[in-house]
Formats: C-alpha cells, structure tokens, sequence
C-alpha cells in the first residue's frame, strides 16, 4: 500500500464592487480591465477543497466537484496544475530527499456550500481553493501574490479570494501575465462595519457562463470600449479613495454605477445578456426607497453574472436595510439567503482570512 498525501483549505467568495468583464488574452486569462472586491470571509459562502496525491491513484489527475466528476483536461485547470507541479519539481530538485509529489496524479475533492454557477462566484472561491490545497499539499513557500497569479489562470476573480478584506486585481501590461495579480487594498479590520446581505432568487446554473459571455461582449458591444478604458479607471481610483476614507457613500454609489454599468454592457452584447430579472430589478427598486427615505445612501446593491442580488451596508444601518428588505420582498417575492435559509441578513460580517 503506497502513501497517501493530502491537503485541506477552505476559500470564501468575493464579489465584486468594480467589476473584472473581458479578457485582452483568453489564453492566459487577462483583463481588459483592473476590478475590486470583497472578500466575504464570514458569510459562510465557501469552498472547502480537499488535494492529494499517491504513486497507487489511477494516472490521470482528477476533479470531484459536489461529489460529480469534472472534465480537468481545460486549458484553465491544466495551468494551474502545470505551474504547481513545476513550483514543486524545484524545490524537489534543489532538496532530492523529498517525496517526488510532482509526479504523481492528483485527486482534488471540492464542495460549494452555495449555488455553483448561479453568479455567487463560485469560480472565485473553487479555483482560489484548488490552488491553495495544492500548494500546501506540496508545502510550496507561495506568497499569496504568486497563488493568485495562478488562480487567476483557473478562473479571473479567483486571484482576489486569496485576499481577505477589499482587493484589487491589477490588469497588469506584461504579456506573460506576470503583473496581472490581486493586491489587499485594506483588510477587513479598516472597515470592520461594512456588511453584505446576499439574497438568491435563482440558484440555478445561469445561461451563459461568465467566460461565454465576456467573449462575446468583447467582440460585439460597443459600449464596452468606453467602460474598459474610461469609466474603469476612474472609478477604480474613486473607489480605493472611498475605501480608504470609509466613506460609505461614495462606496455605495461608485458599486451601484459599476453594477449597472457591467449590465448595460451585457444589453448591449448581441446577441444580449440578461442576468438581471424583474426580482433583480425589484431589490434596486427597494435599495433605491431605503436610500430615499433615509435621504442618504445606506445601502448598496451589485450583480455578478447572475439575478441574486449582494446588497453592502454598515452595521449601523442593519434596521434600516435588513428590516425594510425582510419587511418588502422576503419571502414574497421569493428571495432567500445565499444558503436556502430565510433572509436573516446581519450574520454577513466580513473578516481578513
Ligand atoms: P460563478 O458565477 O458561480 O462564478 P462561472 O460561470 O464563473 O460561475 O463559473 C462556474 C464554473 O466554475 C463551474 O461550472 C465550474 O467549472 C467552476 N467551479 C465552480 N466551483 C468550483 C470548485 N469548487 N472547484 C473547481 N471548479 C469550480
Ligand atoms: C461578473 O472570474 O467567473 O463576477 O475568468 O472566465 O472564469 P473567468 O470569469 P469569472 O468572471 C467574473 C465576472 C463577474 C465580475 C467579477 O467578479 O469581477
Ligand atoms: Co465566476
């Protein structure tokens, strides 16, 4: 009986107040644009990823995901496979008393606590876990720079879930893609009020995948060009400022264009994306009536690929946002929380990782 080694990470979801949408190299899976997140540390929405390798599996590596096999023969998957190994064959090579672990098969065995491919980032929180349960099966002295520069290979916004707190995604300008990493721009100490209320309307696989429906943006929308390269930009600059400052306004107000911006982009896509649906647009529709009658924003709404909508507030708020949702379209319009559960909202703090 050969040995058996095995690793074990878990990695949260982020999701994202400035929105990463195109890719310059499809190949390499680099941005047309810089994007910003957070890391949902505490919301219990995560992967729990389980990697090991032995001399006695069967020859080809291996991908369970909720307990179904996966194709891992993608280009995506291949990578992050082929930059680990390499990673490990060098350190097997500069010290040959170590298990050769390079070449053995891997088995990696993921579970989503949530909804997979249903715009929650599942492919953030799966890849930022398979890389990372790699890498500590093959003790690899990985800064998490370097791990996200390979998960943004498996899948974009995966490079920012092995940050906690706020988190950048620089595009980068190297053709290797060697600078297209996630930075933290503050941990989730800066800013220990912000929450994230996450309400699903539909856990159901969307219709067009994120990389899909990216490529087809690029090469059809016109107004793509002017967010990629104007309107990103900006925002991504007024969007650290307010994060740095906790000015919750301007957080909230720069999230909410950005979303709506990333969805107008996906209309005028031909043929058009439509992720939003009439209970997408009606918790908009709720965000803005808490807004007017507070008279200033307390709450803020953003879409990934997908209906379910994540709405941001402060601790302080939690009546106000929380209470009024709950009171206006819990349970009447069918929302849930992120895991089936009836809305709660409050539990969704965030934390550094
Ligand atoms: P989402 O909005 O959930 O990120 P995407 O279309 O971006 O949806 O990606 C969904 C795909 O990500 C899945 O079909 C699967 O291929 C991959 N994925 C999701 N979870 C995992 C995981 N835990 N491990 C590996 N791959 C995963
Ligand atoms: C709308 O990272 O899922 O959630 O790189 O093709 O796997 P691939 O795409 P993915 O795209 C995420 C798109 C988004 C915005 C974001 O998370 O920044
Ligand atoms: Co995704």
């Amino acid at each position: 009986m050969s040995e058996i080694h095995r690793a074990s990470t878990t990695a949260p979801v982020n999701i994202a107040v400035i929105k990463y949408w195109g890719k310059r190299d499809p190949k390499l899976n680099l941005p047309t644009n810089s994007s910003l997140s957070v890391t949902l540390s505490q919301s219990d929405l995560r992967t729990h990823t389980t990697a090991s390798c032995s001399p006695s599996y069967p020859s080809s590596d291996s991908l369970l995901l909720n307990g179904s096999p996966q194709d891992v023969t993608g280009a995506r998957t291949q990578a992050c496979f082929r930059e680990l190994r390499a990673l490990r064959s060098a350190l097997e090579a500069a010290n040959p008393s170590l298990p050769k672990l390079s070449s053995m098969p891997l088995k990696i065995v993921s579970e989503n606590n949530f909804p997979t491919a249903a715009g929650l980032a599942s492919s953030a929180a799966g890849f930022a876990a398979l890389v990372r349960a790699i890498a500590n099966l093959y003790e690899l002295p990985a800064s998490p720079t370097e791990l996200s520069r390979i998960a943004r290979q498996g899948s974009g916004s995966a490079c920012r879930s092995l940050f906690g707190g706020y988190v950048g995604w620089e595009q980068g300008s190297q053709a290797d893609g060697s600078d297209s990493v996630a930075f933290q721009v503050a941990p989730a100490s800066h800013w220990p009020e912000m929450r994230a209320l996450i309400l699903v309307v539909s856990a159901a696989k969307k219709g067009v995948s994120s990389t899909t429906g990216m490529q087809t943006t690029v090469a059809t929308s016109s107004l793509f060009t002017s967010r990629a390269t104007e309107t990103v930009p900006r925002r991504m600059l007024e969007m650290q400022k307010a994060i740095q400052e906790k000015d919750f306004e301007g957080f909230g107000k720069v999230t909410m264009m950005d979303s709506n911006s990333f969805h107008a982009t996906c209309l005028d896509t031909y043929p058009p994306i439509f992720y939003l649906n009439d209970v997408s647009r009606a918790a908009i529709k709720t965000v803005e009536c808490i807004n007017a009658a507070t008279g200033k924003i307390v709450a803020a709404y953003t879409f990934d690929a997908g209906p379910n909508a994540v709405i941001y507030y402060l601790e302080e708020n939690e009546k106000a946002v929380v209470g009024v949702f709950k009171a206006m379209i819990g349970g009447k319009d069918g929302w849930k929380g992120a895991r089936g559960e009836k809305v709660e909202g409050n539990k969704e703090g965030l934390e550094a990782v």
